[in-house]
């Protein structure tokens, strides 16, 4: 979605904003711009549709663009088609200020209306055009930019981070953040400001994290950040531990395909330091075993994969725990007047830690009383900090849009985040807790086996790759994995695909099988393997080509009626599916490649996604 990169320094600040935008790109967008004011106070605002190569092209990479100080944004359409009049950043009309916007102004159109019986002409559809004409009515009143932006927050409504620079102050721009997230970078005679880390983190790793309300005022030498009250405060620092090669390719093609590859070293970083004498660890948990005992009810709450984690933890928390759990799309659970309580644990999963619709339901959970647990990957997100409780899975950054390394490190930290529990409650018996650690020290391994071997998966993918609609139908977690592998397909590829419970499936989708119609049936869950047996010679019956999944032991049976199978390494139930997704990942890689896709970037989607 929108990125946001500022810089105030002595070095040209075109190029380095451009820099910081293209460090963005993975994020989704549609248009891009930077303005800097150069010393003799002009304020150049350079704007184009598309790619930011359309942009640097433009401005010679930066090049015919002067002045040290600067706001650069990638802009991923909300209010307004993708054009370059929508494009970020917005110029008052007097030409005195430049903003950019990340977030939607919700009361735009009275705001406007107020603006036009003023003498306000408006040139773009946006509501971001809106803040900036606004910011021009009060910096003409009062003559102090800073003041002029604190009225602007007070009349304002909805979400934002803005970067806000102005002609007369060729030293300095402001910050403003409020439900959208927004950092401060501290570098050596320069600051920054960044939507998200990745966009920085070349220059510096000493960051803060702006919260709600907040406003700064940044230099080259200077950062003063102040409350919603205009009371100077002091903000904490933090630093990152990741550096700039995480979030390169790293001679891989694509990020996905690095980031498939890293996900053994990720499921180690998440899991190993929290085991400890073949015993789960989280002191990362404020949480008593008092309260684990009192739960009546757990939900899970997440979007996209992140939701289909839950999916699968919701089968294994209620085998390990015998509580019931509810798994629901954010989007669907803040409007659902849900049934919460102080009892209730609120498990909210998501790797950006910025999704609109999973805060938005962690704040409704969280005011009927519920304990919120986040499993979050990116440290310091808005998700992260508004947790009572929160486990950072320590994927390091995840570049492609399509989730992979996160998904399995969400998984495996849910399992784990059960098995905790069940040991508390004493529903998940000693025998039964140890084969489960053994299992998941395996985990990585059995995973890099598989990663070493993708020639199959290459073949299928190269048989397979001009279907235009596909099906993945299994049982219980089975089902789940297909979920996410579905949604790898579509996402990447743009293959119309579902996933379907394969007991459902005669009651309506049977009959969009025909002859030749893939159907990718996953076997791995082996208390129901048979049934999935059934259900694959249900579909052949009707014309359906099968690619198969399995477990090696279950792979002779299913080759006397599949001849298409790919086989899984054999690991505990609850692990089955983060095997499972590996191939499926691959898969949708591969045919998305012969394709000649965007693998990295889909069209239409984003990394995080911070609208409604
Ligand atoms: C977007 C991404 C998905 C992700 C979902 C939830 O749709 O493209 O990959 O699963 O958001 O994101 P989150 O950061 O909350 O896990």
């Amino acid at each position: 979605m929108c990125g946001i990169v500022g810089f105030v320094g002595k070095e040209q600040a075109a190029p380095i904003l451009l820099d910081g935008l293209e460090r963005l790109e993975y994020r989704g967008y549609d248009s891009a711009g930077i303005a800097v004011v150069s010393a003799k106070h002009e304020l150049q605002v350079k704007k184009a549709k598309g790619r930011l190569k359309v942009l640097s092209d433009i401005i010679q990479g930066g090049k015919s663009v002067e002045g040290t100080l600067g706001i650069g944004h990638t802009r991923w359409a909300t209010h307004g088609e993708p054009n370059d009049i929508n494009a970020h950043p917005h110029l008052s009309g007097d030409g005195k200020v430049a903003v950019v916007h990340n977030g939607i102004i919700e009361n735009y159109v009275e705001l406007r209306d107020f603006l036009k019986g003023r003498g306000y002409k408006f040139c773009s559809e946006t509501d971001t055009e809106v803040v900036t004409q606004l910011l021009a009515y009060y910096y003409a009143e009062c003559g102090d930019i800073f003041d002029a932006v604190f009225k602007v927050i007070h009349r304002i409504e909805g979400a934002y981070a803005l970067g806000i620079i102005c002609a007369d102050c060729p030293d300095r721009f402001i910050a403003a953040r409020k439900d959208a997230p927004l950092l401060i970078g501290y570098g050596e005679g320069c600051n920054f400001i960044a939507s998200d880390v990745t966009a920085i983190i070349k220059h510096t790793r000493d960051i803060s994290y702006m919260e709600d309300g907040e406003v700064a005022v940044i230099t080259a030498d200077s950062v003063q950040v102040y409350d919603y009250m205009e009371q100077p405060i002091e903000k904490e620092r933090c630093f990152v531990d990741w550096d700039v090669s995480a979030a390169e390719k790293g001679g891989y093609a694509h990020f996905m395909l690095k980031e498939i590859m890293e996900q053994p070293e990720a499921i180690r970083k998440t899991a190993f330091n929290r085991i400890r004498d073949n015993r789960i660890i989280l002191e990362d948990l404020k949480i008593d075993a008092d309260y684990i005992k009192g739960i009546s009810k757990i939900f899970i709450i997440a979007c996209g994969s992140s939701y289909h984690v839950g999916v699968v933890g919701k089968y294994n928390l209620e085998r390990m725990l015998r509580k019931p759990v509810e798994v629901c799309l954010a989007s669907e659970f803040r409007y659902s007047d849900p049934l919460v309580d102080e009892s209730t644990l609120v498990i909210v999963i998501s790797q950006s830690g910025e999704t609109l619709d999973t805060m938005a339901a962690l704040r409704e959970a969280k005011s009927l009383g519920a304990h919120i647990l986040s499993i979050v990957n990116v440290v310091g997100s808005s998700i992260a900090r508004e947790s009572d409780d929160v486990l950072y899975t320590w994927a390091g950054p995840e570049i492609a849009v399509a989730t992979t390394k996160a998904y399995s490190t969400q998984l495996v930290l849910l399992n784990m985040l059960g098995l905790y529990f069940g040991d508390i409650l004493g529903t998940v018996s000693r025998s039964e807790y140890s084969a489960i650690i053994d299992e998941l020290l395996r985990l990585p391994a059995k995973m890099e086996q598989m990663l070493e071997h993708t020639d199959d998966i290459k073949h299928f993918a190269s048989n397979y790759f001009n279907h235009s609609s596909v099906f993945f139908i299994g049982r219980n977690l089975d089902y789940a994995m297909g979920l996410e592998g579905s949604l790898k397909l579509k996402e990447i590829s743009y293959i119309h695909s579902e996933a379907y419970a394969s007991g459902e499936l005669k009651h309506g989708t049977i009959s969009l099988i025909e002859n030749g119609t893939l159907v990718i049936a996953l076997g791995t869950y082996a208390p129901l393997f048979d049934k999935a047996m059934s259900n694959v010679v249900e579909v052949q019956a009707r014309g359906a080509d099968v690619l198969a999944l399995t477990t090696e032991s279950h792979a002779a049976e299913m080759r006397k009626t599949v001849e298409n199978v790919i086989t899984v390494p054999e690991s505990h139930t609850i692990f089955q599916p983060s095997l499972g997704v590996v191939p499926l990942q691959l898969f949708a890689y591969y045919v998305a490649l012969l394709r000649g896709c965007d693998i990295d970037k889909p069209r239409n989607l984003a990394k995080s996604v911070t609208v409604e």
